[in-house]
């Protein structure tokens, strides 16, 4: 409550500030659904291609529309040569995800439309972006690494296309199938921080690189697609499972969060953490090396015993961030890639969102209650006290 008697809901809990075709987050229960698919469905049998045309065009594919989908992406993989230009020049210690934001903005540059008075928000604007950002991440994998950009193929899946880009050597299908059920479960959830950002932006009526700036800017936060990052700093520091507990009580007791733990929205265990743990699994055990999948494993243990014990009224479960931590540590990523690579997939959910918001649009504008000063006369420079030093 306000000092003005209004009610003010701080980080929106709980008000509905819009309505949408493209998922349904259902916290109590722990389900998520894409068009009224379950991800529980999706996730073993669907492809992140399947699913971009899910949320742009409202309907999954035929064989023919997603043939035609995949080569539309597959050809629009390679990045303006400038672009790549400047990420060489670039300091090799810049954080990934300030060159993902940078270079994916600079993309507007590069349109092939004329964006004098023109809008350049449509599909086809959506399937650039979200074919050319995992080409950003690889590039600049690789470039900070001292070693050349690969181009991109067009005959591979964007998973396959972008574990190729990093390494030139052709990932196994372990390897890409685990990467593109992640990118699956990532690709959408209702008005998130970053997508409800992408909203707003797109509200102005600015164009789509704008929205999708301004969600990538608004996804790097801890609190958000940040907390990817984090959970692998945690289990670096963990080091190995039976150090996991106390780890968590040091953490809580130093009043710090255990990142990819707890949720706005679940008030179970979020559902894509279990694919994701699967997967997870999958590949520690194809790669003869678990280490990170225990030590997450004991770390969710852990959480859930001593958060039971020290924050008995709250819910607070693993979130998708958490077993993202030991995936793409398998899949040989860095932990400071992370959250770019949840944009990568989150690039679906965006484009649809703001193709949706323009579809139907209104500003978005908020109100706040004033808790500064009343109304008082000007104070001319020339008659206000002087500063002492
Ligand atoms: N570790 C420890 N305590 C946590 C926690 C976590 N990961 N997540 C929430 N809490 C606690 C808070 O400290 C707070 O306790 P208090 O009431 O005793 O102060 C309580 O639970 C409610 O937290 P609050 O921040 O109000 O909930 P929220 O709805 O804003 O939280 C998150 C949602 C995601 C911001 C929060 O769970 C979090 O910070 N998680 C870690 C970061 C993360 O994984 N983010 C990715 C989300 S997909």
């Amino acid at each position: 409550m306000s000092s003005t008697g209004l009610i003010v809901d701080r980080g929106l809990e709980g008000v509905v500030v819009g309505s949408t075709l493209l998922s349904n987050v259902e916290g109590k229960i722990g389900r998520l659904t894409y068009r009224g698919y379950d991800i529980d469905d999706l996730a073993p049998n669907a492809t992140f291609e399947e699913i971009v045309h899910l949320l742009l065009f409202g309907q999954l594919p035929t064989s023919d529309e997603l043939d035609h989908l995949k080569r539309e992406i597959s050809t629009r993989r390679m990045l303006p040569e400038p672009l790549i230009d400047g990420m060489r020049r670039s300091p090799k210690t810049a954080w990934p995800m300030d060159v993902l934001r940078t270079v994916a903005s600079g993309l507007a540059l590069f349109s092939p439309v004329n964006r004098v008075g023109e809008h350049v928000s449509d599909a086809h604007t959506a399937i650039e972006l979200i074919a050319k950002m995992p080409t950003i991440l690889a590039a600049w994998d690789r470039i900070r690494r001292d070693l050349d950009p690969i181009e991109p193929r067009n005959d591979l899946s964007q998973a396959a296309n972008f574990l190729y880009m990093r390494t030139g050597k052709m990932p196994a299908e372990i390897e890409a199938k685990a990467l593109d059920t992640y990118l699956v479960l990532l690709a959408d959830h209702s008005y998130n921080a970053s997508t409800f950002s992408a909203r707003v932006t797109a509200s102005t009526r600015a164009d789509i690189y704008a929205a999708v700036t301004a969600a990538l800017a608004t996804l790097e936060g801890d609190l958000h697609g940040g907390a990817a990052s984090a959970a692998f700093n945690t289990l670096l520091s963990v080091g190995s499972p039976d150090r996991a507990e106390i780890y968590v009580r040091d953490a809580l007791g130093r009043g710090e969060r255990i990142m990819g733990m707890g949720h706005r929205e679940y008030r179970v265990r979020d559902p894509r953490a279990r694919h994701l743990e699967a997967k997870a699994k999958e590949l520690s055990a194809y790669r003869g090396d678990s280490r990170w999948y225990e030590i997450a494993r004991a770390l969710e243990e852990a959480s859930n015993k001593v958060l039971k014990e020290t924050k008995p009224d709250k819910s607070i479960y693993a979130n998708v961030d958490f077993y993202t931590a030991p995936l793409l540590a398998d899949l040989g990523m860095p932990g400071d890639e992370f959250t770019c690579m949840f944009a990568c997939g989150r690039i679906a959910g965006w484009s649809a969102h703001i193709l949706e918001q323009l579809g139907d649009n209104r500003l978005i504008r908020p109100q706040a209650t004033y808790e500064g000063p009343p109304p008082g006369p000007f104070v001319p420079i020339g008659s206000r006290p002087t500063t002492a030093h």
